[in-house]
């Protein structure tokens, strides 16, 4: 039964697929790209420890196109991809990809790194290949969330910074694990700050940084770890929007049965990837006859593990007397990920958040806030209080801030100190954002806003 529905479910979502007039303009000249586990530019090379974090290792123009729902941003002149030494969870060396994408009248001084919610658990969903089209016409790799993140790189791209994109879970997708997380994106900046002769990037740009949902998680590892990892450069502004906050078991629990269960495999998966005993225990505690369908997110990217595991009872794939057991590994693991000596934040952050949004609880984020500021920190506070909203629609609507406040930040002008909140009544999309997009697109953002 489980496997009549799996196939049903596939079968249906490729009939289904949304945006088919768009995408269906260049099926021509489609070809599959190599995945990234078959593609040797990939591995992390066997001498890694020679090379110093952030070392850039090999490059390559990005192979195929990139494009988001048939469109290929009008803002990108070149898009290269480069792998560079990190450091894993556990303190080794290993090599993740940087996507470098360069507008035609880029400068060259204002590098933003946008951390694109993945939601993972395999390397072939990192953003590096599934912003490209060959990824969006396969069924398991299509993502439309990296798609739906690369008009806020059109965005970034449309006011001339240069926008890099870490596959920050690194090569074994450690969705969840914030310390490779991190790393990478520093990392990531480092190289960037070193490709120069590649990229024509200055070697002291103003770096921003920005995520939103998964990817501003990712964005807040980045910052908590800065002062330990990178202290060597200054990050000018960091914006992070719809924060999920998970740092232990039972924040990803509650999405047990909803639409968005695939989540809690996905961070599973993640982070035991990069843990062996998580990794057989999560194993030996699921009934046999749910393996396969916990696993789904090991061979797709979270567009179709959604459809496949969409309301089901993860919690309940695992034999009941076991998975305290999981539990504590969990929050053992989450724990060692959360945990690092104290840091003070640097950059000025700028935080949105709608008041609703199904992934977080705004209490918990104005506790967040409460807690940067009173370290110190310089926080904008953009409380979206609007009941129209959603976590998707906010990630469309909350933009042109983000961008306004970022320019001032690449500008170099100075921030007001101390925290501001801001509650923003806002439901609708800024004509001047969707003006920077071919009608196709706005037609795609209308759509997302109607359904969202
Ligand atoms: C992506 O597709 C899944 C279905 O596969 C859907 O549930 C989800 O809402 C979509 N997300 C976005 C951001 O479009």
């Amino acid at each position: 039964m489980v496997c009549l529905s799996y196939w049903l479910v596939i079968s249906l979502a490729t009939s289904a697929s949304g945006f088919s007039d768009s995408s269906k303009r260049r099926s021509q000249d489609y070809q599959e790209g190599l995945l990234p586990s078959e593609d040797p530019f990939y591995a992390v090379p066997y001498n890694i420890g020679w090379f110093s974090p952030g070392e850039i290792i090999n490059y390559r123009e990005s192979p195929s196109e990139i494009s988001s729902f048939g469109l290929v941003p009008t803002h990108l002149k070149k898009g290269y991809q480069i792998l560079y030494r990190t450091t894993n969870s556990l303190q080794q060396p290993t090599a993740s990809v940087l996507t470098v994408l360069i507008p035609p009248n880029a400068h060259y001084d204002k590098v933003l790194s946008l951390q694109m919610a993945e939601d993972s658990a395999t390397i072939n969903c990192g953003p590096s290949y599934t912003m490209q089209r060959p990824a969006q016409q396969s069924l398991l790799h299509s993502s439309n969330i990296t798609q739906l993140q690369l008009l806020f790189a059109e965005s970034a791209l449309a006011r001339n910074w240069i926008v890099i994109v870490p596959d920050y879970e690194g090569p074994e997708a450690a969705f969840t694990a914030s310390k490779i997380t991190a790393y990478s994106i520093l990392d990531g900046i480092r190289a960037a700050k070193h490709s120069g002769y590649i990229t024509g990037i200055a070697p002291n740009p103003r770096i921003g940084v920005w995520g939103y949902s998964g990817g501003a998680a990712a964005t807040q590892a980045a910052i908590n770890m800065q002062e330990l990892y990178a202290p060597e450069f200054e990050i000018a502004g960091a914006a992070m929007g719809g924060l999920p906050g998970i740092s232990q078991a039972s924040d990803i629990f509650t999405l047990n049965k909803t639409p968005s269960s695939a989540l809690i495999a996905s961070a599973m998966i993640g982070l035991s990837n990069q843990y062996p005993v998580l990794k057989n225990l999560i194993y030996s505690s699921l009934k046999p006859q749910f393996r396969d369908l916990f696993y789904t997110p090991l061979h797709m990217c979270l567009q179709q593990s959604t459809l496949i595991l969409t309301s089901q009872d993860i919690l309940g794939m695992f034999y009941e007397t076991l998975l305290p057991g999981v539990i504590k590994e969990l929050d053992m693991v989450f724990q060692i990920e959360n945990t690092h000596p104290p840091t003070t934040t640097k950059a000025p952050l700028y935080i949105y958040q709608s008041v609703r949004d199904h992934l977080s609880s705004i209490d918990k984020i104005d506790e967040l806030v409460r807690g940067y500021c009173e370290q110190g920190a310089v926080v904008h506070y953009e409380r979206a209080g609007s009941p129209k909203l959603s976590h998707v629609s906010y990630a469309l609507i909350g933009i042109p801030n983000v961008l306004l406040w970022m320019q001032d930040r690449l500008d170099g002008k100075r921030v007001a100190e101390g925290c501001v909140t801001r509650a923003d009544m806002t439901a609708t999309l800024d004509p001047t954002l969707a003006a920077i997009f071919p009608q196709h697109i706005r037609d795609v953002l209308a759509w997302y806003l109607s359904v969202s």
